[in-house]
């Protein structure tokens, strides 16, 4: 019986962000459910209550809409914190309201997690539920945000790539124009302004926002007329991974050819994100689809091949150069993995993308880190992750130079991580 008071206020933390069957990030700074956010947090819930954390997923996917897109925001209730809202995004009249951009895919890889854990003897049937909704949402990665075939997926917002005010975004966004019409960000008077992404980062979120509601969301003219257009390294790494996910929860319910159609995307995917290598820096870099340009800024995305265990990080040489990268980022700041390395120039160690620490990401690169039998490596996030939070307590993220939290306090998601690498520490036999 473990007597960590952590695990209890991790507990705590998701049933006080618990508004009736689903979590939010933060109670006052994100007070809605975001969608990567919720099915990680799903994972920290199953931990000490199931049908809660089945819940979580049932409830983000009431947001998916009939086209698939599974929204990066679900506006289940209203609230007045926080801009923008479901008006300024126009999806007001949908029920219930979402934004109209997505998020990285993680939800199928947290269902199947979930599937392998699960106690509940129904859990097939929760299962067979659930796939025709997560097909429906990667078919909607595979077509509109790759209408052409190539086997990746373009984003056309920060937000969409979750790491939001990353320095690899500048130089895409620099093209996007300002907004011009007045708005009232809320962010600025919830958490210390020097956590947060710039103004003029905020006036070309909302250019962008405003331009898809202009364009009535139709995805052939946002892929031809979208000022931002990326191939994000990190959004494709997840995507591969969360076919094969999916492509395995398919066979478990015996959805053979769904199965087989799956699978192909990832290894369409894993083929085509070879395209994204630098063998000079020796990971894989994100592109910029309207200049044509790399985006070889070291963040830790290049680290997310490992996340989607292409099959080149099983082969001895390839696989020497990525760990050689690996170790070197790992050795870059005392507390690890930085969003970005602190000798790139874009390096802020308290601002958000641009340097912190992210507990969630440590834990999804940890796990396949430990996949690949690197053991040394793995242990070293799952150690700092739970180092930073036992001594600074459940931050949004952190400093990686001195291990302060930062932006918002009781952060669900970072329960959920410590909740689950606790329990997963007990399964391996070590209780760190
Ligand atoms: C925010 O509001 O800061 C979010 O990251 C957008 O998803």
């Amino acid at each position: 019986m473990s007597t960590d008071p952590l695990l209890l206020q991790a507990q705590q933390i998701l049933r006080h962000n618990d508004r009736g069957g689903y979590t939010v990030p933060s109670a006052k700074l994100y007070p809605f459910q975001w969608n990567w956010d919720a099915a990680i947090n799903a994972v920290g819930w199953q931990t000490f209550d199931e049908d809660r954390a089945w819940l979580e997923i049932e409830y983000l996917l009431k947001g998916l809409w009939a086209n698939g897109l599974l929204p990066h925001v679900v506006f289940h209730q209203p609230s007045d914190t926080y801009f923008p809202g479901p008006s300024e995004w126009g999806c007001e009249h949908l029920t219930p309201p979402t934004t109209s951009i997505s998020q990285p895919p993680v939800l199928s890889t947290m269902v199947r997690l979930m599937a392998q854990r699960s106690r509940d003897p129904n859990v097939q049937t929760r299962i067979a539920q659930l796939v025709p909704q997560l097909l429906r949402h990667h078919t909607w990665w595979h077509t509109d945000r790759d209408p052409e075939g190539t086997g990746l997926v373009v984003s056309y917002h920060p937000w969409e790539s979750g790491n939001d005010n990353s320095p690899a975004w500048d130089a895409p966004l620099a093209a996007v124009p300002a907004a011009t019409r007045p708005y009232t960000r809320k962010d600025l008077g919830l958490a210390d302004s020097k956590h947060r992404p710039h103004q003029h980062e905020y006036d070309r979120y909302v250019y962008l926002m405003d331009f898809f509601r202009e364009c009535k969301f139709d995805a052939m003219r946002i892929y031809r007329e979208s000022p931002y257009c990326v191939v994000d390294v990190a959004m494709n790494a997840v995507l591969i991974r969360a076919d094969r996910d999916l492509a395995a929860l398919c066979e478990s319910v015996g959805l053979r050819r769904e199965a087989q159609t799956v699978a192909r995307w990832a290894n369409r995917g894993a083929a085509a994100i070879e395209t994204l290598w630098d063998d000079k820096l020796g990971f894989h870099v994100s592109k910029d689809m309207r200049s044509q340009q790399f985006l070889p800024t070291p963040t830790h995305a290049g680290m997310m091949a490992w996340y989607a265990q292409l099959p080149t990080t099983r082969e001895p040489e390839r696989r020497a150069v990525m760990q050689r990268q690996l170790d070197a980022r790992l050795a870059s700041t005392p507390c690890a993995l930085a969003s970005c390395d602190p000798k790139a120039p874009g390096f802020d160690p308290l601002r958000y993308w641009r340097g912190p620490v992210w507990p969630h990401i440590n834990w999804l690169l940890g796990s396949s880190l430990r996949e690949l039998g690197l053991n040394e490596q793995a242990q070293r996030l799952s150690n700092d992750t739970l180092a930073l939070i036992q001594r600074s307590g459940f931050f949004e993220n952190y400093c990686p130079l001195t291990g302060e939290g930062l932006g918002g306090p009781d952060f669900s998601w970072t329960a959920a991580v410590y909740l689950s690498l606790k329990a997963e520490s007990v399964t391996a036999g070590s209780v760190p």
